[in-house]
């Protein structure tokens, strides 16, 4: 079975080739570099360079494969959520390949893509698991029972996780996106330099809330530049980072430790973030839990998750017709 996965999004334009559940392509086109002079991501911009890159990108992950578009079984092609222009021309440009080479395709919903992420890698977890997706858009935690059956259990009630990250950079003058940056700097701070609060709202929800944090590191660099006091970057990336990782990891442990499930997956853009990583690692070691992170070329917007989230609807002869659309902000997974 050769699959085509095709994603566009948000700001990169993806295409990978899986041939009988192996990766043999993944080219990634990253647009950072344009959206980085307005400090985030510009739809129309987005969509302009989509539509220049998505032929030489699909193209390139045929080459690479070694594949041409008549040895395709089928496509699959992010449906949504995401800027729905820059969704469109993904969408649009496999829509066209299949009325005319007949090829089958499939719609995948980019956060299915991201929790199935986790099966590209070497460790694949067994169902059902917890999973925290923490990306540029979302932070959610869900109880995956398999490939298809995936239940909401938590999510931003504003401020995704990685968002705050794009912000709070944004606000340190330092570039986008934020998350990469901030985590390099946090290496040389002091973790407890600065107590920014930390939401953890009821004692039993598993939602997420991350503006307040936001909102103290803008009052911090306020009040530090009112006082002459030069900011201490590093310490202010490593207090920050703390209090979002804590809220991420320990909301995931309780999930987990509530249902009785002791399979933990992570995954999405935040997920490649070390101390993350690192704090999941500790607590699933001292309670017991099995943890499976995304492999970190497959954190953030990747095809691969795509062709794999698709493969599974092949397998059980999902295919859809012409008529289906984008959607940008109604995930199946909401
Ligand atoms: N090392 C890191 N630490 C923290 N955040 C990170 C790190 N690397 C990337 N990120 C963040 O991950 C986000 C990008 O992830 P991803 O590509 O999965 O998001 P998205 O596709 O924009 O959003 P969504 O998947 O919700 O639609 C950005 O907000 C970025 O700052
Ligand atoms: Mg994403």
């Amino acid at each position: 079975m050769i699959i085509l996965g095709v994603e566009s999004s948000c700001d990169e334009t993806a295409a990978a080739v899986l041939v009988n559940g192996r990766l043999a392509s993944n080219v990634i086109n990253s647009q950072i570099d344009i959206h980085r002079l307005y400090g985030g991501v510009v739809p129309e911009l987005a969509s302009r360079h989509h539509l220049q890159n998505i032929y030489p990108v699909v193209q390139a992950a045929l080459d690479q494969a070694g594949v041409n578009l008549d040895e395709l079984d089928g496509m699959a092609v992010t449906q949504g959520p995401g800027l729905v222009g820059a969704l469109l021309i993904g969408l649009s440009f496999v829509k066209a390949i299949s009325l005319v080479k007949g090829i089958p395709y499939v719609g995948v919903d980019h956060l299915a893509g991201h929790l199935l992420s986790v099966f590209l890698g070497e460790k694949k977890p067994e169902f059902p698991f917890v999973a925290l997706i923490a990306s540029g858009g979302h932070s959610s935690i869900f109880l995956v029972r398999s490939y298809f059956d995936y239940q909401l259990l938590g999510r931003s009630r504003d401020d995704a996780a990685g968002e705050a990250f794009d912000k709070v950079a944004k606000l340190l003058g330092l570039p986008y996106p934020g998350g990469p940056v901030i985590s390099r700097l946090a290496v040389d701070g002091d973790r407890q330099a600065i107590a920014f609060p930390r939401a953890w709202l009821a004692p039993d929800s598993l939602d997420f809330s991350f503006s307040g944090v936001k909102t103290s590191v803008a009052n911090h660099v306020n009040a530090c530049r009112m006082a002459n006091r030069e900011l201490a970057i590093p310490d202010i990336c490593a207090s920050f980072q703390e209090a979002v990782a804590e809220v991420l990891v320990q909301k995931t442990m309780q999930a987990a430790e509530v249902l009785g499930v002791t399979n933990l997956v992570v995954g999405g853009g935040v997920a490649a973030n070390p101390r993350l990583r690192q704090l999941f690692v500790e607590q699933c070691l001292a309670k017991g839990c099995s943890l499976f992170l995304t492999q970190l070329e497959f954190c953030t917007d990747n095809a691969a998750m795509i062709a794999l989230a698709g493969s599974y609807q092949f397998e059980k002869n999902k295919t859809l017709t012409y008529d289906m659309d984008a959607y940008s902000r109604a995930s199946i997974l909401q």
